[in-house]
């Protein structure tokens, strides 16, 4: 299938994909097992530049595009979706710093980001505040030209690995989410701590933990964009985010739909292989057209955000839902063409179906993508 990617394109493509197949696939049921955040996996994703590629050229990363990055991160769920997810979340506080930071914090934050020393968290959810981002309780009092933090953030990818934080917290607590700030919060800041690692169904070679504010001093320049504009920031971080979100979700089920069709051929059931069965057969049409059709909205979205244009919002929860439910779809699927070895763990397409199940949750749960969608729709209707 042609993509129509430019040489760069494909170029990043392959690299992703020759190291997700030399490094992540064989690996892959070990990271499972140790239930550990790969350091070292990190570490060489950063050899190989990979980072790079959320940072401009001139804060020493590549290109800085949401299509380079989508496949990308695409490439990595196909081997393994918890490194595919840390990498994608990495990029949002990435994309914060070069959408909305001045010149002093893309030139502190944005070359250790590019050389892979510098990894991110982006503190949004709480306990309380969950599809109701607006509703956040963490506060941020001013005190000099400082700002006091006191809050919980929850579900945090990447919090006791993450270098630098951004974390929204309600500078004006009556003003509801216009009164919401961005700040930058660096690991070691007295009062900043990861708190409880989450015991989670999947994604296991990802961490996700509590960030705990406690009387943390943050410096006035640490906000990122202007106080009263974190909640819009968010918004705008989430409509780039999503995007990857979906091309993570495409990147399990291509995995998924590569192990199946592999089985297929070689497992035998009445004398022949299961792919001469037409059941299967059909299935896997099915699951093969469910994901072509997720990557032609995922790349659409991403060629979106590199044109600059404005109207991102629909399309990125567009690819973000779709991918995602496809993707839940095809992993149940290959767990039902692997059977009953489909449902052990000598076989990857189990965890497949587990690493599938948050794409439909995190970065906004698809039913407030379907609402997000719903909107845009009437608005863009007049
Ligand atoms: N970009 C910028 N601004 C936006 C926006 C966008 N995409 N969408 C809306 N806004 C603005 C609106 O224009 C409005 O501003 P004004 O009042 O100044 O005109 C303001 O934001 C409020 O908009 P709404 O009335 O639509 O807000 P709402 O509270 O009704 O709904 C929501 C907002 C869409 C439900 C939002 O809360 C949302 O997306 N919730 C899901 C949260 C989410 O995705 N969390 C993910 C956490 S991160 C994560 O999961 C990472 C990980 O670890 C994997």
């Amino acid at each position: 299938m042609n993509y129509f990617l430019s040489e760069q394109e494909e170029m990043v493509k392959n690299l992703f994909s020759e190291y997700v197949d030399k490094r992540i696939i064989p690996l892959r049921k070990e990271l499972e097992e140790k239930h550990e955040f790969p350091r070292e996996i990190f570490r060489e994703m950063a050899q190989q530049d990979f980072f790079r590629i959320m940072v401009p050229e001139e804060y020493g990363g590549l290109n800085d595009s949401q299509l380079q990055l989508s496949l990308g991160i695409e490439q990595l769920a196909r081997g393994d979706g918890g490194i595919a997810v840390s990498f994608a979340v990495d990029a949002i506080a990435t994309n914060g710093i070069v959408l909305y930071g001045n010149e002093e914090q893309k030139k502190k934050y944005l070359p250790g980001i590019a050389d892979g020393k510098i990894i991110t968290a982006f503190g949004l959810s709480e306990p309380g505040a969950g599809s109701d981002a607006a509703a956040i309780k963490t506060k941020a009092v001013k005190k000099g030209n400082k700002y006091v933090l006191d809050g919980v953030k929850q579900f945090i990818t990447n919090g006791e690995i993450a270098d630098i934080a951004l974390v929204i917290a309600s500078t004006d607590p009556e003003k509801g989410y216009k009164g919401q700030t961005a700040f930058i919060v660096e690991k070691g800041t007295p009062g900043f701590s990861a708190g409880k690692r989450e015991d989670k169904m999947g994604i296991l070679s990802s961490v996700t933990n509590e960030l705990l504010l406690d009387g943390c001093e943050v410096p006035g320049e640490n906000i990122l964009g202007q106080v009263g504009r974190g909640f819009y920031i968010a918004l705008g971080l989430l409509d780039r985010s999503r995007i990857g979100i979906g091309a993570k979700a495409l990147g399990i089920a291509q995995g998924a739909l590569d192990e199946a069709l592999k089985y297929a051929k070689t497992r035998e059931q009445f004398g022949k292989p299961i792919s001469s069965h037409q059941a299967i057969q059909l299935m896997l049409a099915d699951m093969a057209t469910q994901v072509e059709a997720a990557r032609l909205l995922v790349y659409q979205a991403a060629r979106t955000a590199d044109s600059q244009e404005k109207k991102l919002t629909k399309i990125s929860a567009m690819a973000k839902l779709f991918a995602s439910d496809m993707a839940m779809k095809v992993t149940v699927d290959a767990v039902q063409v692997f059977g009953g070895y489909g449902y052990m763990k000598d076989y990857p397409v189990e965890k497949m179906m587990r690493d599938a199940k948050v794409t439909q949750i995190y970065e906004g749960t698809n039913q407030i993508q379907r609402m997000v969608i719903a909107r845009q729709l009437f608005k863009d209707s007049g």
